[in-house]
Parts: structure tokens; C-alpha cells; sequence
């Protein structure tokens, strides 16, 4: 399973990339916004010369016309820019229209198996369910992974990514991938927590302080 980075900030991906882990970048207009000031072509400009990978940028239009437009804006940005448009039946018009141009995108906020296949339908390169957002309602998130991944591996026809996102912890990610996601995108502070231990640091501790006490 490949690792994406969730976030629009250039300090997090430039310490992220320098661990060699991170296959691509996910940014929402949330996290956009967060990066105060930043111009949007600008910074998916930047992550894109600093992440040789898929790049998401979403569009903010509510009609087909209008996410195809902004879409066909971002594609030309970057080669590794990804459109990211939402679970709905005018997502999926622009999904559609964008992939006759060859334009990639990422189908977000998909919060059941049945809007996966119809965004895979439609031609989608990425699906993104939301798996944080789902157990904060008291379900199961991981479910809808599982759930997704048999619809899909189902349909020899479909080859569209499965992308867990909206993930909050460290087990998200281990459980993602045994669920059957391709991809986990994921807060800095998720990835900095995967590689923390206790034990880990305890043996280091243990490994140099014999080191200097040796005969
Ligand atoms: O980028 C989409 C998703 O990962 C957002 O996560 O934490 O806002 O639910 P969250």
C-alpha cells in the first residue's frame, strides 16, 4: 500500500518526502485554507516539484461544467496533477467528460460502496472514502474499505484506486491496507506517529549507554 501525505504544507512535505516514504499528496480547500495567504496554483505548483507522484487538487464548483473547467485548468498545472471532484451525480459528469481528456481524477467524500463502483463507473483514478469521518458517526469506517475493495476486485473492468483517507491514527493505516486500500493518505502528525515506540527509544538508550560504558 503507498503512503500520501494530507496536507498543503510545504514543511511537512519536504520533511516527508526526505524519508523516501511518501508516493503522493491528497489537499482538500481546508487544508488550503490552513496555509494562510498561499496562492492555490502556486503551492500545487510546488508539492508537485517536490513529490514525484499524484497531486490532488480540488475543485469548489458544484456543477459538472464548472468542476470539468477548473479541472482542465488544473491539469495544466502539472503532468502529476490529480482533479479531485465530490461523491455526486455531477461528479461523476466530470469525471467522466475529464477522463475522454485523459485528465485523472479522485473521486472524495465517498462515504459508501455504492458510490465507489458508480465513481469507478464513470472512470474515476482514485476513489476516497473517508474512514475518520465514518466512525466519528459510530460506524465502522474500515468496513467501507472492505466493502470496496470486494466490489471492486469483483470487476475485472476496474482499475480504479482505492485511496483510505480521513485517517486519524497509526491502526487506520495498518487496517487500510489489510482491508485492501492501495493508498493511505495521512496527516504529518499520523506518519511522525507510525515510527514512534516506546521500546524503540528505550533500546536506544540501553544501546548507547553500554557503548560508552565498554571496556
Ligand atoms: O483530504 C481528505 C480527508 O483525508 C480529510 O480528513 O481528517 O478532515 O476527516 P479529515
Amino acid at each position: 500500500m503507498q503512503l500520501y501525505l494530507d496536507t498543503a504544507n510545504i514543511n511537512e512535505i519536504r520533511e516527508a518526502a526526505s524519508w523516501g516514504v511518501l508516493s503522493g499528496v491528497t489537499t482538500n480547500p481546508t487544508l488550503i485554507a490552513k496555509e494562510k495567504g498561499v496562492d492555490f496554483r502556486q503551492v500545487i505548483t510546488e508539492i508537485a516539484e517536490l513529490v514525484n507522484g499524484p497531486i490532488s487538487a480540488e475543485t469548489v464548483s458544484l456543477d459538472a461544467d464548472g468542476m470539468v473547467k477548473e479541472g482542465v485548468e488544473y491539469a495544466a498545472w502539472h503532468p502529476n496533477v490529480i482533479v479531485k471532484v465530490p461523491s455526486t451525480t455531477e461528479g461523476l459528469k466530470a469525471v467522466y467528460e475529464l477522463a475522454k481528456k485523459d485528465i485523472r481524477c479522485n473521486v472524495t467524500l465517498c462515504f459508501n460502496a455504492a458510490q465507489a463502483l458508480m465513481a469507478a463507473r464513470a472512470g474515476a483514478f482514485i476513489i476516497s472514502p473517508f474512514i475518520g469521518r465514518v466512525d466519528d458517526t459510530g460506524v465502522d469506517g474500515m468496513s467501507l474499505i472492505r466493502e470496496i475493495s470486494a466490489v471492486y476486485r469483483q470487476d475485472p473492468e476496474i482499475s480504479t484506486k482505492i485511496l483510505a483517507a480521513s485517517i486519524r491514527h497509526p491502526r487506520h493505516i495498518i487496517d487500510s491496507a489489510i482491508a485492501g486500500a492501495d493508498i493511505a493518505t495521512c496527516p504529518f502528525k499520523v506518519l511522525q506517529q507510525s515510527m514512534r515506540h516506546p521500546l524503540t527509544d528505550r533500546g536506544i538508550e540501553q544501546f548507547l549507554a553500554d557503548w560508552r560504558g565498554r571496556a
